[in-house]
Order: C-alpha cells, then structure tokens, then sequence
C-alpha cells in the first residue's frame, strides 16, 4: 500500500476526470469510469498534490502525503484593492526600533515563507534565522573585512583583472558599477563610528540558501525570500533584501562552517527585519521597466 501512489475510494469515485485533467504529469486517467494512477507515468509524479486538493467528493488520498497536509482552503479574503494596497505597504525599511522581534512572528514568517511555489516539491530552500546580536555583530566585521578586501583590490589594474576573471564578465561590471561603491561606502561608515550600512542594525536576518542540484533552486530561493518579506509586513514589520551579504556568505569558509551551510548549498540571498522606526505617509508609484502584449 505504502508505495502505491494514490487510494481511490470506488464509492465516491464519481469519475468526473478533475484529477486527471490538474495532473501536471498526466500521471491519472479514467478507466471504467474511476480514477486510476497511470502506472507507466507514476514515477513522474511530482507530488503537488493537486489532484487530491481538487477531487469535489474526496475520492482520493496519496499515501505518501499525509491528510494533515491538506488543508480546508480558506475563502479569497480580499479583493484586488485591498491586495495592491496591502503591496503599496511594503517599501525597504532601514530603520529599525531597538526592540526584539517575537518568535511567534518569526514562526509565522517562516510558515507563510513555505507556501511559497518551487520548481517541483518538496522545498530546496532552507532558512537561517540570524537573531543573536553577537551573531549579527560578527557578520558584520566578516561583510566589512571581505569588503576592504574588495575595495582594495578594485583600487589597482591587477587586482581589478583578476576580479574580471575570476568573476566573468557580467558579475565583473556589477561589482564595478554598484557593489564596490557602495561597498566602500558601508565600510567607510563603520570604520567613521561603527555605522551598520549592512544590515542596518536590524534584529534579524534570515539566510536563504538551496541545494545546487534542486531545479530552479537560485528562483526557489527568492521566492521564499519574497514571500517571507510579505509575511512581515503583514504583522507590522519592515524588512529589505540585502544582496550584499549573500556572496560574502556563500564564499566564506568560516562563515559556512559557523552556519552549518552544506556544501552543496548556495546562499542566494537575504532579508533583514525588525519593527520599522517610521511609519510611511505615502506609497510611491512604480512601473515596469517595460512591458509589450504581442
Ligand atoms: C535583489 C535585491 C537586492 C537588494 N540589496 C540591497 C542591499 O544590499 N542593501 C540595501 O540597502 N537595499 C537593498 N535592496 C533594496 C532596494 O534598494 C529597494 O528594494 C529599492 O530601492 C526599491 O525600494 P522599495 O523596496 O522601498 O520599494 C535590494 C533589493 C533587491 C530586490
């Protein structure tokens, strides 16, 4: 039983094809009526789930998802206003109260993070939650070290053709155009007065890094981070990726020992989060860089 992959219950089994037609993998088909799994497609079942979440009389069960994984599915709650109010709310914060964020919030944080889509389930993307001033404080000598290291090196014709080898030629003009500026801005404020241009002081920051080997695991990875971002601000709490630190992270072998980053795992990016210090009077408006209908 353990190893089949769906149970259809042939009482309530109304054959209605649902099931099948959801299957991203055509792995279900009708036959005499009732709900069969295509034995020849089985091993392409990508376990989403849908076919079971969708069955109008609760035909069907997949053995190795657990009941407790479905959910009864709440109502929509808003409406499209009230959704793209709820975005207007989010902006970068950077100024954060001197004050912890609750664990309940983080849990939920996190929880609302899972529901997040992936490439194909399971999730690739784990989370390190960085709440420990000492931790924080610790990084950011680490971000400020590597980044001298950086800054250096760009300040001279040798070190600036190594960065373009060893880097490739498009990460090579990031570095150039953005991060080595503001790099050396960052560090210059922390050397002037221990200024935190980093993380700015935040209570949190979360990690995001996924198994190289998981489809699409670089996407995987902002998505969580997204969505974990949206959670925040919908229990009142600012955040802001900060792109600096992943590199930083992912390349520091003290740093991936210190986290327990698997080796196969790359560090994609990161959020910071606390309570925000100000409240915004206004949203601002924003438009794609393009957008053509063909
Ligand atoms: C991929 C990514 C990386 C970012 N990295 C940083 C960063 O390192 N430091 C920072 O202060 N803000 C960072 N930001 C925040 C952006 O600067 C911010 O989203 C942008 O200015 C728009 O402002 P808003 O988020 O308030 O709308 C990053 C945002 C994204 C999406």
């Amino acid at each position: 039983m353990a190893n089949q992959l769906h149970i259809v219950n042939m009482e309530t089994c109304k054959g209605d094809g649902i099931c099948a037609d959801i299957c991203p993998e055509n792995v279900l088909k009708i036959v005499d009526g009732k709900a069969v799994t295509v034995e020849s497609r089985a091993g392409e079942c990508i376990m989403c789930g849908q076919c079971v979440a969708v069955c109008p009389t609760e035909a069907l069960q997949m053995p190795k998802l657990s009941a407790e994984d479905f959910k009864e599915l709440p109502r929509l709650p808003f409406g499209y206003g009230d959704f793209f109010d709820f975005l207007k709310l989010r902006r970068s914060v950077r100024a954060f109260k001197d004050r912890p964020v609750d664990h309940d919030l983080v849990e939920k944080i996190l929880e609302a993070a899972a529901t997040a889509p992936m490439g194909l389930p399971p999730h690739s993307t784990e989370v390190l939650v960085i709440d420990r001033r000492k931790e924080l404080d610790f990084l950011l000598k680490v971000l400020v070290k590597d980044y001298a290291f950086m800054v250096k090196g760009f300040s001279n014709p040798l070190g600036r053709a190594i960065f373009r080898l060893t880097a490739g030629a498009e990460d090579y003009l990031v570095l150039k155009e953005y991060v080595v500026d503001l790099a050396r801005y960052a560090n210059e404020a922390y050397y002037r007065d221990g200024s935190d241009r980093y993380m700015y002081n935040a209570p949190i920051l979360m990690l995001f890094h996924g198994n190289r080997r998981a489809m699409s695991y670089e996407e995987n990875a902002h998505l969580v981070c997204h969505h974990a971002m949206l959670a925040a601000v919908s229990l009142g709490l600012g955040t802001t990726i900060i792109g600096l630190i992943p590199p930083i992270v992912d390349r520091s072998k003290v740093l991936r020992k210190r986290y327990s980053i698997p080796k196969e795992n790359k560090v994609m990016t990161s959020l910071i989060l606390g309570h925000p210090k100000y409240k915004y009077k206004k949203s601002i408006r924003r438009d794609l860089a393009g957008v053509r209908t063909i």
